[in-house]
């Protein structure tokens, strides 16, 4: 089939590049002229295991095609999708739609015969008939569909050749056999295709993001709750999670959930339910409780170091909201970093992704180039992401002090193992041992 993505962000690039690995041809459009000069060279712009061999693949084989000409893209493809972002607007929980209606314009003005246009930008209940809207001039032309996307930065090759489920939202049932067809080789492997009606279908995107934030909230404040009374969160995530009924992914402690959606996305549908006058009360719980939980981590410091943190030496292993991406959207480490450092701590970090922008301006803040340079003279080592790298790592061989303090906020070392090296080790919802 011929598509076009608009949008060369992550959804748009990862979705575009796995379409065109199943066989389709795919133009992925952006206006950002840079972006597109780097991938027609074989740069990828985005940090995502296995994307940027996936592109060579697909572009040497002329199934993918990177421009900036949206006319010829939009007239070479029977299939549109709108892959643009959707942020929160500046000072309110609402989502800004103007990218989303930009390109509609568009691909209206473009548009000379029928195509089906699909949204995979993650949009509020009710979007799809906004754009329907915009279409009216030449409605015949035009079908829309919902068509959310699940896929997760660091896992987006695997989650989309391997979806729990796909969901097409439509009001016209016709072109759900359209969809299938694209997704047949999915289908074919036991992805489950669900469909419902569009606004089911963005409500639907919503409400999965909303729900996985609540489950981490959930299990984060059972956490400090296990703390207090010398239990193992994870035996209670074990324990809750062996119940097929709650399941036991996403219930892993650690510091505020991060990253581009569930922040967003969270805020995004209790402004939503606010336009028809509904009170997601629970979902808002859950967005002040993320918030509590960055500060509550982010100042246990002074319980491991003291109140008086001037000239003590801390370095963080990880600052991306999680592992596997150069991701640094809202990262609990954009809190933490500028904290210890206004309060006089000298911090160092190291990162596999890198040197981040965020941290160059900060006083008492460096980049170390790898994790031993970053511990050897620390007071205290915070794991802040989980990195494979850091499984591992002989923190006795690497920082000679006598004392040296380990806060663990993903729980990825052995309270036991610690004690036995004879390290002060703090970690999330587990008993103390020190
Ligand atoms: C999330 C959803 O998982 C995807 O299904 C969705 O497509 C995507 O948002 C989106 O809307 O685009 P993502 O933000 O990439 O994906 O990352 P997740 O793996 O979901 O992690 C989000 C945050 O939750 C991270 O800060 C992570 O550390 C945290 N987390 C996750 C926990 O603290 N505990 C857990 O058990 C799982």
């Amino acid at each position: 089939m011929k598509l076009c993505m608009i949008g060369t962000g992550y959804v748009g690039l990862v979705s575009g590049t796995c379409f065109a690995d199943i066989g389709n041809q795919v133009y992925c459009v952006d206006k950002d002229k840079n972006k597109i000069d780097k991938l027609n060279s074989g740069i990828s712009p985005i940090y995502e295991p296995g994307l940027d061999e996936l592109i060579k693949k697909n572009y040497n084989a002329n199934r993918l095609i990177f421009t900036t000409d949206i006319k010829k893209a939009i007239n070479s493809s029977d299939l549109i999708f709108i892959c643009v972002g959707t942020p929160t607007k500046k000072g309110s929980l609402k989502v800004d739609l103007s990218f989303v209606y930009k390109c509609s314009k568009e691909i209206l003005k473009h548009s000379t015969k029928k195509k089906i246009i699909i949204t995979k930008s993650t949009v509020p209940v009710g979007t799809g008939d906004e754009i329907e809207k915009i279409f009216k001039k030449k409605k015949k032309l035009f079908n829309v569909i919902s068509n959310p996307e699940f896929l997760r930065e660091g896992e987006a090759i695997r989650d989309f050749r391997y979806p729990d489920r796909i969901v097409i939202g439509s009001d016209n049932k016709n072109k759900f056999k359209t969809m299938r067809k694209l997704y047949s080789p999915l289908i074919s492997k036991g992805a489950k295709f669900f469909t419902t009606s569009r606004k089911g279908a963005e409500l639907i995107k919503y409400a999965s993001n909303a729900f996985l934030a609540t489950k981490i909230t959930f299990i984060n404040e059972l956490a400090n709750l296990c703390e207090k009374t010398n239990i193992n969160v994870e035996d209670i995530s074990l324990g809750i999670g062996s119940d097929t009924r709650i399941g036991s992914r996403f219930l892993r402690a650690g510091p505020a959930y991060g990253g581009s959606c569930f922040p967003k996305d969270t805020k995004g549908l209790v402004s939503a339910a606010e336009k028809y006058k509904t009170n997601l009360s629970i979902v808002k719980s859950v967005i002040n409780s993320n918030h509590r939980r960055v500060s509550l981590l982010t100042k246990r410091v002074h319980q491991i170091l003291g109140k008086n943190l001037k000239n003590k030496k801390i370095s963080i292993l990880g600052v991306t909201f999680k592992p596997n991406t150069d991701d640094m959207r809202d990262s609990t480490s954009l809190k933490m970093i500028p904290y210890y450092c206004k309060n006089g701590a000298k911090v160092s970090y190291y990162d596999p992704s890198g040197e981040k922008k965020e941290f160059k301006q900060i006083k008492n803040c460096t980049y170390k180039k790898n994790i031993k340079e970053n511990c050897v003279d620390a007071d205290l080592i915070i794991l802040l992401t989980e990195w494979d790298e850091f499984k591992s790592i002989d923190f006795k061989k690497i920082n000679k002090k006598k004392n040296l303090k380990i806060f663990d906020l993903r729980n990825l070392y052995a309270p036991e193992e610690m004690k036995k090296n004879k390290l002060q080790y703090y970690s999330v919802g587990r008993p103390n041992l020190n």
